[in-house]
């Protein structure tokens, strides 16, 4: 197969399939920025060819408007606006708005958004007795992944997602019960009663709130926690089409629930390779024990033998420094100098690995830098949020965006259901064998 670009006002490629005389002029799809696409969807029906990409690595699953990284030059977009002038100038809600609406909203839009979503903070008290079922042991993303997708029991029936009206509840009931989910599963494994949420926080007071008050106690916000936990939603709200979202998207184009569908965003979500990382960091750091032992662990990283990886570093898209890790990494001082925290172990050995492997060939030549991951990890440690619970608050935060995209798709005209093809390796067409002529 060989292809070739022609430079006209409308560009294409033109793919040849070799030893054929047949070819197919292919349309090149420009978007507002990025690397432009080239549309093969009558590729398979020209040629009889399917493409093949295992990991997605070289293919657009969608067309959005949400979100944009520029992995090279370490870029990352919310509807266009900068992720560092976000962390800095706006809050989660506000954030929220803008990935679900495309556009910053008026003050009042705010306000009607900030109301319509804490209206929903509650659940459904019969949902309350699905924790009961858990072992109080259990790992609490597999008790949300089973809550979350529980939702879709309490509300769907009379859900239509064709429904505009219906799929901003949704969407409303999905950002502003998250919270109130996860922390529960935190109190369930450690035997204290729920806190029920209050409206008069912010978003990021409640879900501490929900996390660590007791009904026992007086519970006030400290602002710099507040904030931290704040950047830390902002911070994992929407990263385009990750495995998690992708996961979403293609649950949700068969049409299904999408409570169901951000069930599934959750599973896909707590692996170490994607969301898990920031609770693999800590492990790893633990595992390292002290700064001596750091070389040696390096040494066992670059070993490909040792299927060793440096958690927290290396990203399928950013090839260059994560702007979100550098926001991170000024909020986990900002929060250890608030909490009176002089000497963090943890943070002088994930900052002495991360001197050691910025200056490694190894790392150097393969462009892996510390992603998001490798200080949210320390900074909710300080803040007392035991590990297990690391990838709840990426879950937290990450709702929105995979309700936002979910929204998008259901939108888009062309949707269709997602059905990727393959490249077929397995035994060709055969008879079948009875048992007894079978040696
Ligand atoms: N430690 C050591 N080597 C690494 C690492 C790492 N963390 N990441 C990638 N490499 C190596 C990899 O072995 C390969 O080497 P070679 O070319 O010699 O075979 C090369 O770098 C390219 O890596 P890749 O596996 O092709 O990259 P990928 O795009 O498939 O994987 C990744 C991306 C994030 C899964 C991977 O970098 C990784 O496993 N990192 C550690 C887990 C982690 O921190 N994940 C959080 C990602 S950020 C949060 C999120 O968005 O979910």
């Amino acid at each position: 197969m060989s292809s070739s670009a022609t430079g006209a006002a409308k560009p294409t490629v033109t793919v040849t399939l070799d030893g054929s005389n047949r070819n197919t002029s292919l349309p090149v799809l420009s978007g507002s920025i990025g690397p432009d696409v080239v549309d093969i969807r009558k590729l398979y029906g020209d040629l009889g060819v399917f493409t093949f990409d295992p990991g997605y690595g070289a293919t657009a699953s969608c067309e959005s408007k949400i979100t944009y990284i520029d992995g090279d030059a370490g870029v990352l977009l919310y509807r266009g606006y900068p992720i560092e002038q976000l962390a800095e100038q706006s809050d989660f809600i506000e954030v929220s708005y803008l990935l679900m609406y495309g556009e910053l909203p008026s003050p009042a839009q705010l306000e009607a958004f900030r109301k319509g979503v804490t209206y929903h903070t509650m659940v459904h008290e019969q949902l309350r007795r699905f924790f009961d079922g858990f072992r109080r042991d259990a790992h609490p993303m597999a008790v949300i992944c089973g809550v979350v997708g529980a939702l879709a029991a309490f509300y769907h029936d009379n859900l239509d997602i064709n429904d505009p009206h219906q799929r901003e509840i949704a969407a409303y009931r999905l950002i502003a019960k998250i919270p109130t989910i996860a922390a529960w599963a935190y109190k369930y494994s450690i035997g204290q009663p729920f806190m029920y949420p209050r409206n008069d926080l912010s978003y990021a007071e409640n879900f501490l709130y929900m996390l660590n008050a007791v009904p026992a106690e007086p519970w006030t916000p400290n602002p710099i926690l507040s904030r931290a936990m704040d950047r830390i939603l902002v911070l994992h709200a929407d990263h385009e089409q990750n495995a998690s979202t992708s996961t979403v998207r293609l649950a949700g184009s068969t049409g299904a629930n999408p409570f169901a569908c951000v069930a599934a965003g959750i599973a896909a979500l707590w692996g170490p390779a994607h969301g898990g990382a920031n609770e693999a960091v800590l492990k790893m750091l633990g595992e390292i024990g002290s700064p001596e032992n750091i070389p040696h662990f390096i040494s066992e990283v670059k070993d490909k033998n040792s299927h060793t990886k440096l958690m927290g570093f290396g990203h399928r898209v950013y090839k260059n420094f994560d702007p979100r890790a550098k926001i991170m990494k000024e909020t986990c001082h900002e929060v250890l100098a608030e909490l009176g925290i002089k000497d963090e172990p943890l943070l002088d050995m994930a900052m002495e690995m991360e001197r050691i492997a910025l200056s490694d060939d190894y790392f150097i030549q393969r462009k892996l830098y510390p992603n998001v991951d490798f200080y949210s990890g320390i900074i909710l440690k300080a803040m007392g949020i035991p590990t297990s619970m690391f990838t709840v608050l990426f879950a937290v935060a990450r709702t929105v965006g995979w309700v936002s995209q979910w929204k998008e798709m259901i939108e888009d005209p062309s949707q269709r259901i997602g059905r990727p093809r393959q490249l077929y390796t397995g035994a060709t067409q055969r008879d079948y064998v009875s048992l007894g002529r079978r040696a």
